[in-house]
């Protein structure tokens, strides 16, 4: 069998589970292409895969990594809408091996054309945060034009496009950040900036259409009294507490982003054309991977962290 290099857990645990090593080259099924990985995003999620959190989906050693960027390497028999040699990007099934490999398997429904203007590795920093973000907001949230948005942890992975695809849709943005990350919060376009470690939103925020609220805990308990009457809540997190909703009378509705190539395909003209930024923080070897997973743990990432897997 022929072997490839990735980075994969044998066991759960902390960054060292993390092994860069051989692995087999995986065979597509019919309806599956192989890809040639150049590039791989690196979410929370992988980490907390990495850390037990999906214990009994899945089987290991595992593959992390669910976003991925590259080059259709080979296509099963039942595909036809994507060839040996296009450049495409995706969110992988998770429930299965991830991309933090030099080859991965997609389903060929799931992936759309890489946007032109973007490189691999700005490809690879789209797929799970820019899902999340439009799914929250657009399927979910229903925003419109108008309407304002209050956006809990506005310059993280998911948050950083949340601003921007709100900006687009024409509402307004209000979004909690802090520090250093106040500027990059305007210039992401953040109408209303309010650092959260210094001041409480709830002091400042009243009577808002959607909050998306990508932090959980005691943000998200404090977030429904913000919320009009009608309005809704999307969390990325959960929701902790339902009868919070019923309270306040908001609509509670919890994240689970899906794979949608159609939605992947608006969101690369998006991108070619100017309207929506995927913004890369710090990009790693896949030797590296341990460390661009802690990068991530840190929390304190403003847009993405990305795995180079070829040049
Ligand atoms: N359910 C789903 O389908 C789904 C999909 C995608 C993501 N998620 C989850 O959504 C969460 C967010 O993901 P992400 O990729 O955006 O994470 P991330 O990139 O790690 O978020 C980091 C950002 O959060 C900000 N932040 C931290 N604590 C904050 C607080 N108390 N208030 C406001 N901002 C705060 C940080 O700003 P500072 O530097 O200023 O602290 C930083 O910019 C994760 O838990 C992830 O697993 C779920």
């Amino acid at each position: 069998m022929e072997k490839m290099k990735a980075v994969r857990i044998h066991s759960y645990g902390g960054p060292d589970v993390l092994v860069y090593e051989d692995a087999p080259i995986p065979e597509p099924g019919t309806e599956e292409v192989r890809i040639s990985v150049h590039a791989a995003g690196v979410n929370p999620l992988d980490w907390k895969v990495r850390e037990g959190s999906m214990k009994g989906i899945h089987t290991l050693p595992l593959i992390l990594g669910w976003d991925v960027a590259g080059v259709v390497d080979t296509a099963g028999s039942g595909v036809t809408t994507i060839k040996p040699g296009d450049a495409v990007y995706g969110l992988l099934n998770m429930a299965g091996n991830g991309a933090y490999a030099k080859y991965t398997i997609a389903e060929a429904k799931s992936m759309a054309f890489k946007p032109k203007t973007a490189d691999f590795v700005h490809a690879a920093a789209v797929p799970v945060s820019c899902l999340a973000a439009w799914q929250s907001l657009f399927d979910l949230a229903h925003l419109m034009a108008g309407q304002t948005v209050f956006i809990q942890g506005a310059t993280g992975g998911v948050g950083h496009y949340a601003v921007q695809l709100a900006k687009w849709k024409g509402a307004r943005v209000i979004g909690t950040t802090s520090g250093d990350s106040i500027d990059f919060a305007r210039e992401l376009g953040v109408d209303e900036v309010i650092d959260y470690q210094k001041a409480r939103f709830e002091d400042k925020v009243c009577n808002v259409d959607v909050v998306l609220d990508l932090i959980g805990g005691e943000t998200q308990k404090r977030s429904w009294q913000v919320v009009k009457k009608g309005g809704v809540l999307v969390s990325t997190v959960g929701i902790s507490s339902p009868e919070e909703a019923a309270k306040h009378g908001v609509h509670g509705e919890a994240l689970r982003v899906h794979p949608d190539a159609q939605d992947l395909t608006e969101i690369a003209s998006l991108i070619d054309s100017g309207k929506l930024k995927p913004i890369v923080a710090d990009v790693f070897p896949l030797e590296e991977a341990r460390k661009a997973q802690e990068t991530v743990r840190s929390g304190k990432v403003h847009g993405k962290v990305v795995l180079k897997v070829r040049d």
